[in-house]
């Protein structure tokens, strides 16, 4: 049976290639993202079951942008993917403080205000709650340590919501990427030695790719995932080994 599956940041990179893979499967995808433009070209490319909603999904006027545009429906799938971080190194305290509130706003609040927003609305029993967190998480990121601080408030959270999900039968888990240069996600940081050194690290030899992440999301929201929840699942080639 067709799912509706609601992608936070679903214009680019990850979770755009999870819209892409839950529309293959014939499911009814909303793509959630701050450039309308952008946002309509996407879906206008991968079909009607892909349907934009322009919304700053780091605010509750966003967040409630989204499930508005749903209406009754109900929600099987939240893939909370919208995320980012500022290159540049601050040296003014009043440029740290701006550093660690844009990268919470924009890697927690966003996946936070998106779920609590669909809640209501998620499958019960059978729901799923995914989101993206990062291998900075686990190993420190950001050029204040303020991306991997974020993210890794996303860990506390989901342990926390699988608890408050669970009894409704609705698991919520994290996907942690490696390296994924196939994104928008790097912009101009990604020069040469930039990606060797991040290829370098990894078991496999070479980056990921934002379609293996969403395969593994895709594997997430499966039946056969349905005994898996409050876990964080690297997706690193093996940069990060066993956790
Ligand atoms: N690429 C990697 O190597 C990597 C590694 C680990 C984790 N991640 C995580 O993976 C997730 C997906 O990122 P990506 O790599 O696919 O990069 P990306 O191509 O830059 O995608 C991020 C998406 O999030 C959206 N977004 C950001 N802030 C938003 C906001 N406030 N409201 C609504 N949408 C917002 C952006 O769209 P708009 O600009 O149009 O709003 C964009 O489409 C992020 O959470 C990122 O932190 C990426």
């Amino acid at each position: 049976m067709s799912a509706t599956v609601v992608v936070g940041g679903g214009g680019s990179g990850i979770g755009l290639a999870a819209a892409e893979a839950f529309a293959a499967q014939g499911d009814t995808v909303w793509i959630a993202g701050r450039r309308e433009g952008h946002l309509r070209s996407v879906a206008g490319r991968l079909g009607p079951a892909v349907r934009p909603v322009v919304a700053d999904l780091s605010t509750p006027k966003g967040a409630a942008t989204v499930a508005a545009a749903l209406g009754g429906c109900t929600v099987d799938v939240v893939i909370a993917a919208a995320g980012s971080t500022r290159a540049g190194r601050p040296r003014e305290l009043a440029d740290v403080a701006d550093e660690w509130r844009h990268d919470f706003d924009n890697n927690v609040l966003t996946a936070v205000l998106l779920v609590e927003a669909l809640r209501p609305r998620l499958a019960r029993p059978g729901g799923r709650v995914i989101g993206i967190s990062s291998i900075g998480a686990q190993l420190g990121s950001g050029y204040s340590g303020s991306y991997g601080g974020a993210k890794a408030a996303l860990h506390a959270w989901v342990y926390w919501l699988a608890a408050e999900l669970g009894s409704d039968g609705i698991t919520a888990n994290l996907v942690l990427p490696g390296y994924i240069p196939d994104t928008e996600f790097f912009g101009e940081r990604a020069n040469e030695s930039f990606h060797a050194e991040r290829v370098g690290r990894t078991l496999l030899g070479r980056a990921g790719t934002s379609a293996e992440v969403a395969q593994t999301i895709r594997f997430l929201a499966s039946p056969g995932a349905g005994f898996i929840t409050g876990q964080l699942l690297g997706v690193n080639g093996g940069t990060v080994l066993g956790r």
